[in-house]
């Protein structure tokens, strides 16, 4: 048996209005041409499906069961165009965002909040550092990425969000907490509690201390800020950390910024996408999202 979609189509519309010329008309068909198809349908089943009595036409009982069947495809497929049309729009999908270990302090709240907003949209949020994220764009794996500075060798659309000032932080009882606008050269001499190498925070205090002229002492590598806040508290050395991990220990008097001269290193975070990628409606949606919660918040922050 060889049924095609269209005889049933052409079937189930001779069948809802009993009547081979209006089906005709519906689907812009002549009516040899829509007879032709049912002939073929009744041939492919071996049964008839219409029987006529006087000038109309019935559903044979093998027609009302192949109606039954037509409706059924009809609906499956309504169902699947919606479905298409979803996946066109920002209601259904997935979104693959990685960030940086430091912008997850916020980037978490703020894909909590889009989940909230776009709830058939599953999301996977990859926390690494700077390093693995340029080898995820550069093998086009994210859908976009936040991260402290655009990376180098890789062709990418960057824009620019909101600020991301590194500090230097200390325990609340180290000798120079008390201090006010502390000269870089008093840390020739400090030990510094660092992020791992690939980390943008750590080149970026790298690369500051050599452009000042000064040396940087790394006491101790660890791979999340949470760890280094940590060590800062027990007194293991002096950190440097973005603003935006600090909100707690600040509140709680556990660390304290340092008053340094020229500080804070003043970097941006950046919502970064592979050059030339088609973003699905889910990401260029999550991009905006990011980009005027972010703009609230300076507007708020008075930035
Ligand atoms: P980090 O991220 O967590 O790798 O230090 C921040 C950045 O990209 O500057």
């Amino acid at each position: 048996m060889h049924l095609t979609f269209r005889q049933i189509e052409v079937f189930t519309a001779v069948a809802r209005h009993e009547n081979y010329t209006r089906a005709a008309q519906e689907l812009h068909l002549s009516q040899p041409a829509v007879s032709m198809q049912i002939r073929q349908l009744e041939q492919g089943i071996g049964l008839p499906l219409f029987e006529q009595i006087g000038k109309k036409i019935h559903l044979t009982e093998a027609g009302r069961h192949m109606y039954a069947v037509g409706r059924q495809i009809a609906d499956v497929l309504g169902e699947a165009e919606e479905v298409f049309e979803a996946f066109k729009g920002v209601e259904r999908g997935t979104l693959a965002i990685s960030v940086a270990t430091t912008a997850s302090h916020f980037a978490t709240r703020l894909l909590a909040e889009y989940s909230k907003q776009h709830t058939g949209i599953t999301i996977s949020l990859d926390i690494t550092n700077r390093e693995a994220l340029r080898s995820q764009l550069e093998n086009n794996e994210p859908d976009l990425v936040i991260m402290g500075q655009p990376p180098e060798g890789v062709e990418v659309e960057a824009d620019a969000f909101m600020e991301n000032p590194l500090v230097v932080i200390a325990a609340p009882n180290h000798p120079l907490a008390q201090r006010r606008s502390i000269p870089l050269s008093e840390f020739e001499q400090a030990n510094f509690v660092v992020r791992e190498t690939g980390s943008g925070t750590r080149s970026a205090a790298e690369r500051f201390f050599e452009q000042q002229g000064v040396a940087f002492h790394t006491a101790i590598e660890m791979t999340s800020n949470e760890a280094i806040k940590q060590a800062v508290q027990a007194g293991l050395g002096l950190g440097i950390v973005s603003s935006h991990t600090l909100e707690l220990e600040l509140q709680t008097g556990r660390l304290t910024i340092l008053d340094v001269e020229d500080f804070p290193i003043r970097r941006h975070w950046y919502m970064i996408q592979r050059k030339g990628k088609r973003l699905s409606p889910a990401a260029i949606a999550f991009k905006q999202f990011v980009l005027d919660e972010a703009k609230r918040f300076e507007a708020v922050a008075g930035l």
